[in-house]
């Protein structure tokens, strides 16, 4: 699935090709021997602290889940988790909001690269698609069977396998972190050893935000009959999360839909609840879990903000696992 961040710039990276955001050495990258350095903050700078130890590139990280309500690969088995958003990934977008994309082609695995180009424009550096082994083989030589269940069941993609999905993640963005650059993991790297710390990573901030249990201790449950209000949904979240978060909404606009008609309205925000994005900080290594909840940067939703204009649907029947 395509990661709709259609609200924000891509940055300028230069040195798209390069195996290392910095081509920094392999040694000596000891993060309990350096600072406590915040992202984003004055001092998080690659000549300042070891950038394996602190995000110097990517500090302003977005923990993305997604409501869907079916997957189109059912008839396979892929299937929605019960009551539960799933997993998008884990973004390193620059500190002043922009991000980039892509940015090491030595760990390109993702089948459909979405954008082609690294700036998304004609001109940009292509990105080849992958033909490799899926992305999720990586961990069968960790004997990460496990690992790769879970993925099965919360990490799902739409339209397309889930492996496709989980490549698209690695390959667009963790390759835009400093922290999960390759020379950080030394000279005895273990190929992939990056993909499955970034996987294991990306589950760290899902499992603490659950967004369903959150909305539903409000009763905001997914309802096809029921509608529900923007500032309900974000402010529900906002308050267990500490700092609002991104809504995002597909669907039609409202003032498109028989409702916003009727009201005259010319709210043209979208109207079906599919996306929520956790916007934080880290102190060291986003591996080590030590966020900083903050709000999410402008525009903090898609949807409309009218009343009740919003739709939580529930899951197809048959889309869910274990129906
Ligand atoms: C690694 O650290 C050692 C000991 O501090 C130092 O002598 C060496 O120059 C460092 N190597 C690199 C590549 O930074
Ligand atoms: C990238 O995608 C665009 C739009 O679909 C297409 O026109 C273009 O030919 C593609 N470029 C490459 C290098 O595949
Ligand atoms: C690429 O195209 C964009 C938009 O068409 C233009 O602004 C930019 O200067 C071009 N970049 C290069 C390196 O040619
Ligand atoms: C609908 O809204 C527009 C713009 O706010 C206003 O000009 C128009 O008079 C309204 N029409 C009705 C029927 O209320
Ligand atoms: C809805 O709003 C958008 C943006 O303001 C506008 O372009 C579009 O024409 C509107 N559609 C209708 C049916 O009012
Ligand atoms: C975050 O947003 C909340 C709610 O709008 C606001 O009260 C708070 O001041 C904001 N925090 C920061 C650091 O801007
Ligand atoms: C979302 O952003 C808008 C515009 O910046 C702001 O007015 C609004 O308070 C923000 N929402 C929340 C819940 O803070
Ligand atoms: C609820 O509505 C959505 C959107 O139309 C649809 O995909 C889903 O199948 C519906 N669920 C049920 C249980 O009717």
């Amino acid at each position: 699935m395509v990661s709709i961040k259609s609200i924000v710039f891509v940055g300028t990276l230069v040195s798209a090709v390069k195996a290392s955001l910095y081509g920094e050495s392999n040694q000596n990258h000891t993060c309990i021997l350096e600072p406590a350095v915040l992202s984003c903050s004055a001092q998080a700078t690659p000549d300042q602290v070891d950038s394996c130890c602190t995000e110097t590139y990517g500090g302003l990280l977005l923990s993305t889940q997604f409501w869907n309500t079916y997957t189109g690969l059912e008839a396979q088995g892929q299937k929605l988790p019960p009551n539960s958003f799933t997993l998008h990934g884990l973004w390193p977008d620059l500190c002043n909001g922009l991000y980039d994309q892509y940015c090491d082609l030595t760990r390109q695995y993702d089948p459909a690269p979405s954008p082609n180009t690294t700036t998304g424009l004609p001109n940009g550096t292509v990105v080849p698609p992958y033909r490799g082994p899926n992305i999720g083989t990586f961990l069968e030589p960790f004997g990460r069977y496990d690992l790769l269940d879970w993925m099965n069941k919360y990490w799902i993609n739409q339209g397309g396998p889930n492996h496709d999905f989980w490549g698209h993640e690695f390959s667009k963005h963790a390759t835009c972190y400093s922290t999960f650059d390759l020379p950080c993991y030394g000279p005895e790297y273990v190929e992939h050893e990056d993909v499955l710390d970034f996987f294991q990573t990306a589950i760290k901030y899902y499992k603490r935000l659950p967004t369903w249990e959150w909305l539903n201790e409000a009763k905001i449950v997914p309802s096809n009959s029921t509608t529900y209000t923007l500032s309900q949904i974000q402010g529900q979240l906002a308050k267990k999360y500490g700092a609002v978060p991104y809504v995002g909404c597909s669907g039609p606009r409202y003032n498109t839909t028989a409702a916003g008609i009727a009201a005259n309205s010319t709210d043209s925000g979208r109207t079906v609840i599919s996306e929520v994005w956790y916007y934080m900080h880290v102190v060291g290594r986003p591996q080590d879990g030590n966020s900083i909840p903050v709000n999410a940067t402008s525009p903090n939703t898609s949807c409309a903000k009218a009343k009740g204009a919003l739709h939580y649907y529930e899951p197809t029947p048959g889309s869910v696992q274990g129906s």
